[in-house]
C-alpha cells in the first residue's frame, strides 16, 4: 500500500520558533515511515517557506529548497522550487507543528482550509479563539467551566495596582509556552511583569 504523504510544518515567525522546532523533532522520531511518507516544511523566524531533509537543529543549513503549501485546491499540496521551475507535490494530510502567532491562531489553518487538504487540529475558528486568553477566558465561563478571575489590559491602559488581589499571573494574551508570564506577589512587582508580558503582545 502506497504510503500517506504527510506535509509537517514547523518553525515559524513567533517566539515560540524553537519550541516547534522541538516538537516536530518528537514527530520525527515517532512517525511510523512505513504508514507516512514525511515532507518537512520549515517556516524561519524571518517567515520563509522551506522544504528540508529533517527537522533538525541545523535544519536550515542543510539543503533546502523553497516551497510553499498551495492555496489552488487542484494542487492539494506542495509547490517546490526547482530550477527556476516549479514542482507540484500532492500531500494527504498537513500536520502542522506550530505554535504561536501565525502557526496556531487560524492564519495557517485558513491556508490549509483553501488548499482543501485535510489537516491536524483544530480549525480557523477554535484556533483564533483559543490563541487568544481573553478571548477564550470569555468562551470557557459562559459555558460554565470554572475560570479564574481576570482583568485585560488593553494597549496604553493603565491598572491600578491596588486593585488586584495578589498573587496574580501577569501574561501576553496572544503568546504561549509561558513567554511573559510571570507570577506577581505584591503591587511593586507589577509594572515589570506588565513589561515583560508587553515584549509579546500589546
Ligand atoms: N491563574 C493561575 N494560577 C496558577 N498558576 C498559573 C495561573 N496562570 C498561569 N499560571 C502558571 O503559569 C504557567 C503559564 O501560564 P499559561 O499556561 O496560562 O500560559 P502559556 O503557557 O504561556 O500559554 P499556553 O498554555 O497557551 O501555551 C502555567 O503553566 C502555570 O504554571
Ligand atoms: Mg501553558
Amino acid at each position: 500500500m502506497d504510503r500517506l504523504k504527510i506535509g509537517i510544518i514547523f518553525g515559524g515567525s513567533s517566539e515560540e520558533h524553537p519550541i516547534s522546532v522541538k516538537s516536530a523533532r518528537e514527530v520525527a522520531r515517532n512517525l511510523d515511515l512505513e504508514k507516512y511518507e514525511p515532507f518537512w516544511i520549515g517556516i524561519t523566524r524571518s517567515g520563509a517557506w522551506k522544504l528540508c531533509d529533517d527537522p533538525d537543529a541545523q535544519w536550515e543549513n542543510r539543503r533546502c529548497q523553497p516551497a510553499v503549501v498551495s492555496p489552488d485546491r487542484s494542487v492539494h499540496g506542495l509547490l517546490v522550487l526547482e530550477q527556476e521551475h516549479y514542482k507540484m507535490i500532492r500531500l494527504d494530510v498537513v500536520f502542522p507543528v506550530l505554535y504561536g502567532r501565525l502557526g496556531e491562531d487560524g492564519a495557517v489553518q485558513g491556508l490549509l482550509e483553501l488548499s482543501g487538504i485535510p489537516y491536524v487540529g483544530c480549525d480557523v475558528q477554535s484556533s483564533a479563539l483559543c490563541m487568544d486568553k481573553s478571548l477564550a477566558y470569555i468562551v470557557a465561563r459562559t459555558a460554565g467551566i470554572a475560570t479564574p478571575n481576570y482583568w485585560v489590559v488593553a494597549a496604553n491602559e493603565k491598572i491600578d495596582p491596588d486593585r488586584l488581589p495578589y498573587p496574580v499571573f501577569v501574561k501576553p494574551a496572544r503568546s504561549g509556552s509561558s513567554f511573559g508570564v510571570s507570577k506577581v506577589s505584591c503591587t511593586e512587582e507589577l509594572p515589570g511583569a506588565m513589561e515583560t508580558a508587553r515584549q509579546y503582545d500589546s
